[in-house]
């Protein structure tokens, strides 16, 4: 294990994620960890992380420096660098401005950290303090024109510094760097598979729980059938998951989510048909805002009602990532925007939480859901909004209408699959705009309702394109849904990015 200790750098997630890809396994822990307790987690080697202190403030993060006695390789980042500097005697300056960006290096002819790698490289800085003098018992091994210290190494004990951030992609030989640390310094092997990390979180899981109960809300989405997968193969039937049906999801959701969990899991699962309870809640409402909070306050007393009918429960389960831990702030992250926990339940009920994914991001979920036997269809699921068709059927709800979008959606989904572009887009679907115009059918003439196909590409959602699905799929397309789908007469086809447009349309 590579332990990486957090000086609260945004990077830091990255770095613990870099070396899994290696196969070899790291946790990111707090900078408090004393040495006595690191020795105890016998890591192969240490990373000090970047962060956005300077080593002269007041209240600068610090480490034990005992860590320095372990006789564990260190690898310090930046801000890391700068504490091993100090401690071992360099000269940190003290910069008021910041070197961000893109800068070259020149790296030293024997520079053990930097291997095959050609001796100018691009690499990616984020400092203000920067180091002027390596301690005298370490050799520099790069230089940069504005940092005269851009790495360096301790000739006999495995101590090294970069001043630039190698966990970064705009650092080219990023990767290069770390291996060298993770393979060379500290001998790892890289045989650490999903597989491993499984058996570890069981063996947790089981100790955590004993033979106490854990309730989860499942709802058919990645992270919420991959944290209920886990637990329910480490304690089984001690695991209890509610489903609520809001009746909003897509066509056969509900389905394919018993199907799975009740059916190939055999897990206690106990759906909740909600449908009634959540359209008289929407009805003579068009605000997109207050349908939002109808549902997701709703979705929380259908949730409580459940739950409290359920005696003995400890633990409440949550597939919560590492990047909502990020994104809600950490101890040494600033926060960035809150998190929103899944069931926002009454004071008085006291759950323990268990969140076994909130080392993982996104695409290692997705892994471990696929080593864990959950179906391609649930771990590849675009992402869906807690609100459902409920956002995606304009002004007011009405069984209707989201009839309409649930049957064109179905069509949109089954075809983009057909067409093999299913992993290419990032998100697609159809929205019900409230325009109906003249069509005609057969000889007939027609007022009935267009459907919108909103189609994108992104990677995290934050901005987006419009996919450009080639026009013989989309003709397929619109035939299909205004022959298929009962009052539907005309598909328009939203080629509008993100920003100035979002995602969704309400
Ligand atoms: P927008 O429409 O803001 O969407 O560009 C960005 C991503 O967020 C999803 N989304 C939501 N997810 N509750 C959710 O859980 C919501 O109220 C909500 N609104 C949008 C949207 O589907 C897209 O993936």
């Amino acid at each position: 294990m590579i332990l990486v200790l957090d000086f609260g750098s945004q990077y830091n997630q990255l770095i613990t994620r870099r070396i899994r890809e290696f196969g070899v396994y790291s946790e990111l822990h707090s900078h408090r960890l004393t040495a006595e307790e690191i020795k105890e987690m016998n890591p192969k080697g240490i990373i000090l992380s970047g962060g956005p202190h300077s080593v002269y403030d007041e209240n600068s993060f610090r480490c034990d420096e005992g860590i320095f006695e372990l006789g564990i390789p260190v690898l310090g980042i930046c801000y890391g660098m700068q504490l091993m500097t100090q401690h071992f005697g360099g000269v940190v300056e003290r910069a008021q401005q910041r070197e961000y960006g893109k800068a070259d290096i020149h790296v030293k002819n024997d520079a053990s950290l930097f291997a095959e790698t050609p001796r100018e490289q691009a690499v990616w800085m984020s400092h203000s303090d920067k180091i002027m003098e390596a301690p005298s018992d370490f050799t520099v091994e790069a230089t940069s024109e504005s940092t005269p210290v851009a790495a360096m190494r301790h000739p006999e004990k495995a101590f090294y510094g970069v001043q630039f951030h190698p966990e970064v992609r705009n650092t080219v030989y990023g990767n290069e760097l770390l291996k060298t640390f993770v393979f060379e310094a500290c001998g790892c092997t890289g045989d650490w598979t999903m597989a491993n990390f499984i058996d570890m979180e069981v063996d947790k899981i089981r100790n955590q729980v004993g033979d106490r109960k854990v309730l989860c809300a499942l709802s058919g989405g990645v992270d919420s059938s991959v944290v209920a997968a886990l637990i329910h193969k480490a304690i089984g039937d001690q695991l209890t998951c509610i489903f609520v049906d809001h009746g909003l999801l897509r066509k056969d959701e509900g389905e394919t989510v018993m199907r799975t969990f009740r059916d190939q899991f055999q897990m206690n699962i106990i759906k909740i048909d909600a449908q009634d309870r959540f359209l008289s809640k929407l009805t003579g409402v068009s605000d997109p805002e207050q349908k939002r909070k109808i549902i997701g306050n709703e979705f929380i007393y259908v949730f409580d009602d459940e739950a409290e009918k359920i005696k003995d429960i400890d633990y409440l389960a949550q597939g919560t990532l590492y990047t909502d831990i990020v994104e809600s702030g950490t101890e040494t992250a600033q926060t960035i925007k809150s998190h929103h926990n899944v069931g926002g339940l009454p004071e008085d009920m006291e759950f323990e939480l268990i969140e076994p994914l909130n080392t993982l991001f996104k695409d290692e979920v997705r892994a471990l859901g696929t080593e864990l036997g959950v179906p391609d269809d649930i771990v590849w699921r675009q992402p869906f909004p807690g609100p459902g068709l409920g956002i995606r059927v304009l002004g007011e709800i009405t069984p209707q209408k989201v009839e309409i979008v649930r049957e064109t959606d179905a069509i949109l989904r089954e075809e983009i699959r057909n067409a093999g572009l299913e992993r290419d887009i990032w998100q697609f679907f159809t929205v019900l705009p409230d325009i109906q115009s003249v069509g005609v059918m057969g000889d007939a003439r027609t007022y009935d309702y267009a459907i919108g196909i909103r189609a994108v590409t992104s990677v995290d959602g934050m901005t987006s394109d419009w996919a450009r699905i080639p026009w013989d799929v989309l003709e397929k397309i619109s035939t299909r849904m205004v022959n298929e789908v009962s009052h539907v007469n005309r598909v328009l086809y939203d080629v509008t990015s993100k920003p100035p447009a979002t995602i969704e349309w309400e």
